[in-house]
């Protein structure tokens, strides 16, 4: 059998990694300033993450949600307090576009409304309901399309107003900062609307921290820059630093009843361990305080910097838009200089390190880009 290529890759297998160092199995070193798509969020392999599941794995890797597993309520007491949402209650399941279609689905059980208002260049997820509200239609086959969703500008507070006014809508989703579309902030002022928008509507504001959340941005979510709180937020990625986890943070306002959501792998055993031990590493090292350290780094080194149209983002969620004459950098960083590094489109690279990244690593970084564009 051979495995169906979705997926467009790198003729590059990364064996074994430690920090923000990769090595392939001939011994060649790698720098990883992409953390497997912003997963990896206390570098790999970090020792209190690898023996905090060692020791799980040992003990009790999995029991269903039929029992009482009071790992989930150590985890969600220390999210509460990390996350500056200490009183909603916290909803377990295992990926990104499940955190979503969890979300969408508990807006519409609590306003009894079913239309979604979503934003251009949205990045969702590719589960049907969340690639419904994702905005390309390249990914979304006819059984996903959704009559019930419906896309206004990021940014464009009328358009909000005039779709959310009609009084019809469950929620609106908004991505922290977009992370596929190349790094696009919704403004504070924006996102001050929204919330003003959605209170006085009714309607449901979804914060979607996928790529966002958990310190990257410098603060525990991005939308808090705007010093808004949403009624649900969804996490995944670097929750549990690659164990495949997904959260959906609730709002005290919306009720639970029985069997409304569900999951059978959902806040399992292994990925609790994994989620606490990151929420750990993240306080003893002050992880969140380095993202917006290393982040400012990046910003005066980069920001002016001849190859770069644009720089993007906060923290450690960066997009770096390249003049037209520095299409390529991405492989040559790679390939010249070993860097791995994400991207959006042909244009705009991605950096979304691990938050435990260096100053003298990101400075070896800077280093290497300015080489290539000198
Ligand atoms: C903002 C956002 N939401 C949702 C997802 C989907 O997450 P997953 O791939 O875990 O389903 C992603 C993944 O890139 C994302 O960036």
């Amino acid at each position: 059998m051979e495995l169906f290529p979705v997926y467009k890759q790198w003729d590059i297998e990364p064996v074994k990694g430690l920090g923000t160092t990769l090595w392939t199995a001939d011994g060649e070193e790698y720098t990883d300033l992409y953390g497997g798509h912003a997963v990896i969020s206390v570098g790999h392999c970090h020792p209190h993450y690898v023996a905090a599941l060692n020791k799980q794995a040992q003990t009790l890797g999995f029991y269903s949600n039929a029992v009482k597993n009071s790992l989930q309520s150590t985890l969600a007491a220390k999210l509460g307090e990390a996350s500056g949402y200490p009183d909603y209650a916290l909803f377990l399941c295992n990926s990104g576009a499940e955190a979503n279609e969890n979300a969408l689905k508990l807006a519409s059980f609590a306003t009894g409304r079913a239309r979604v208002l979503a934003f251009g260049k949205a990045f969702h997820g590719r589960t049907s309901g969340a690639v419904g509200v994702t905005d390309n239609p390249k990914i979304r086959s006819p059984f996903n399309a959704n009559p019930l969703v419906s896309f206004a500008p990021l940014n464009d507070l009328d358009a909000v107003e005039r779709e959310l006014s009609q009084g019809t809508y469950a929620a609106v989703i908004v991505e922290g900062i977009q992370g596929v579309a190349g790094i696009y902030e919704p403004t504070d002022q924006f996102l001050q609307g929204l919330r003003e928008l959605c209170d006085k509507t009714g309607t449901i504001l979804v914060a979607d921290e996928i790529q966002s959340g958990y310190g990257r941005t410098g603060l525990f979510y991005a939308h808090q820059h705007a010093g808004i709180k949403a009624d649900i937020i969804t996490s995944a990625k670097g929750i549990a630093n690659g164990f495949p986890m997904g959260a959906v943070l609730i709002s005290p306002a919306i009720k639970p009843s029985y069997g409304m959501l569900g999951t059978t792998f959902g806040g399992n055993h292994l990925a609790c361990a994994a989620a606490i031990a990151v929420l750990e590493i993240m306080e003893k090292e002050q992880l969140v305080a380095n993202a917006a350290k290393v982040g400012e780094y990046f910003r005066e080194a980069l920001q002016n910097d001849k190859a770069v149209k644009e720089y993007r983002g906060r923290g450690l969620m960066i997009g770096l838009e390249l003049k037209p004459e520095y299409v390529g950098l991405r492989d040559r960083l790679l390939f010249e200089k070993h860097f791995f590094t994400g991207a959006a489109g042909e244009n705009v690279i991605r950096l979304l390190p691990s938050l435990t990244i260096s100053l003298e690593t990101a400075r070896k970084f800077v280093k290497a880009w300015k080489e290539l564009t000198a």
